[in-house]
């Protein structure tokens, strides 16, 4: 094994952000090379995979020579299971992460004390981004372990010069009560959690405008446009997205900017970004949408190549930074429903909910086969204060919007607030119950 060579990090210097895109390509393709080499070098798995598909680092004279080389996939991970994707000896791993694995293996990810540090300046430079300022109280509702939530945004908001309050997930009662005593001007979590925590406030009688909170940094798993409408007016606050997985590096792979709202702009320097059609691999142009996959470019311990995200989403130029922006994600391929031909996501369910007054953020998909073809329920509470007629008419303009803008039939299953499993992490906006055949 040989030693790891760090590359320049750009630890501190984040006039990298609006650094013309000469600059930000010529250190992209340095960075690139030397991590293709790293794991080339280190990784059973990658030499394997490269010699297989006849490719060598030294194939890469330009950037887009990186679609010679093979993708990565989830199962690839599982392969290895579990520090079989490690670069770097086992003393030199600070921290390993591993995700929930609620189908087989867990994926575990390891990170050495470099990439901890790139980690929380890559968060604390999502927080600035986003409006945090180093005087700021953040409430990190994430959860904490080996969710990667809860400790990215811990020592990213310490980073940043915050004052943190470690909460973790779950809790409603507590969250409410520290919120209420600690008045913290962030909160970081899932935007279906926070959700659940407005929902339990004004059961209390506590009216969510009236925290201290000033910004949301909200990510984790889909949301929409219309729900940050929804949750800025609910909370009188900046609701900004946050991405990132933990394959690449976990929270601050993308962040918003609180200025423009506009999509998410990739911390490029670390990570680059490629779209391709999900169904051929083949790359796509900027502006067009298909599966997101990163390539780490400066990872030590576990680097990784041509990650197939299953996040679906379009690569957009910067604006507030010269860093591209990815479009908010519409969901993943593995959410996507297939209803009698129609393809859809639960974000678009979300977007049409919210048009109406009478319906709550609150929904489940529910796939079920009563004969031979599927059947798609859309249960959705409703607000607190509506009428079972209010509620009759919300579920036939929802069945009626769904078949407009969609182009599918489903049924509409209106329930009072609290009718559905609240989220204290990420939302299951899916349930399938067709038979497995
Ligand atoms: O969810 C890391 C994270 C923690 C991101 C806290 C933001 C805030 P994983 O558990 O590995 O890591 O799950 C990664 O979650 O591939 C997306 O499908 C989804 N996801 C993460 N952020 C967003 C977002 C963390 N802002 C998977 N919008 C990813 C939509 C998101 N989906």
């Amino acid at each position: 094994m040989t030693s790891v060579v760090t590359p320049q990090h750009a630890s501190g210097s984040d006039d990298i952000e609006f650094a013309s895109r000469d600059r930000i390509s010529a250190l992209q393709l340095d960075r690139l090379r030397w991590s293709l080499q790293h794991a080339y070098d280190n990784v059973p798995h990658y030499r394997r995979a490269f010699d297989g598909a006849g490719v060598h680092p030294s194939d890469l004279k330009d950037l887009t020579d990186l679609a010679k080389f093979p993708f990565t996939t989830k199962a690839d991970l599982r392969a290895n299971y579990p520090f079989g994707m490690f670069a770097v000896p086992q003393t030199s791993i600070s921290r390993i992460h591993a995700s929930s694995g609620t189908t087989g293996l867990p994926t575990v990810v390891g990170y050495t004390a470099n990439d901890l540090n790139t980690w929380a300046d890559l968060v604390a430079r999502s927080l600035r981004a986003g409006g945090v300022r180093p005087s700021d109280k953040v409430h990190v509702a994430y959860g904490y372990g080996l969710f990667t939530g809860g400790l990215g945004a811990h020592y990213g908001a310490e980073r940043l010069g915050c004052t943190v309050i470690p909460m973790s997930g779950g809790m409603t009662e507590r969250q409410i009560q520290l919120i209420a005593d600690f008045a913290p001007d962030v909160i970081m979590v899932t935007p279906s959690y926070m959700l659940t925590i407005v929902d339990a406030m004004i059961a209390k009688g506590i009216d969510p405008a009236s925290t201290s909170l000033r910004v949301g940094v909200f990510g984790a798993e889909p949301w929409t446009e219309k729900m940050r409408t929804e949750l800025e007016a609910q909370l009188g606050i900046d609701a900004v997205d946050i991405y990132g997985l933990s394959e690449v590096i976990g929270p601050g792979v993308a962040m918003e900017c609180v200025d423009t709202k506009d999509g998410l702009h990739i911390w490029e320097d670390h990570f680059y970004p490629e779209i391709i059609d999900p169904e051929t691999g083949e790359v796509l142009p900027d502006g067009e949408e298909g599966e997101l996959v990163f390539t780490s470019l400066t990872k030590e311990a576990m680097p990784i190549v041509r990650y197939r995200t299953r996040d679906l989403t379009r690569l957009l130029p910067g604006t507030a930074r010269s860093m591209r922006r990815m479009q908010k994600i519409t969901g993943r391929c593995d959410d996507m429903i297939i209803l009698r031909g129609v393809n859809l996501f639960p974000t678009q369910i979300e977007e049409l909910i919210l048009t109406i007054p009478a319906l709550a953020p609150q929904f489940q998909c529910i796939l079920e086969r009563p004969g031979r073809m599927d059947q798609l329920t859309v249960r959705v509470e409703s607000r607190p204060d509506s009428s079972a007629s209010v509620n009759a008419e919300a579920s036939v303009r929802l069945g009626k919007l769904i078949k407009d803008r969609i182009g599918v039939t489903v049924i509409v299953d209106v329930v009072e607030q609290g009718g559905l499993e609240r989220s204290v992490g990420k939302a299951k906006r899916v349930i399938d119950r067709r038979p497995k055949d």
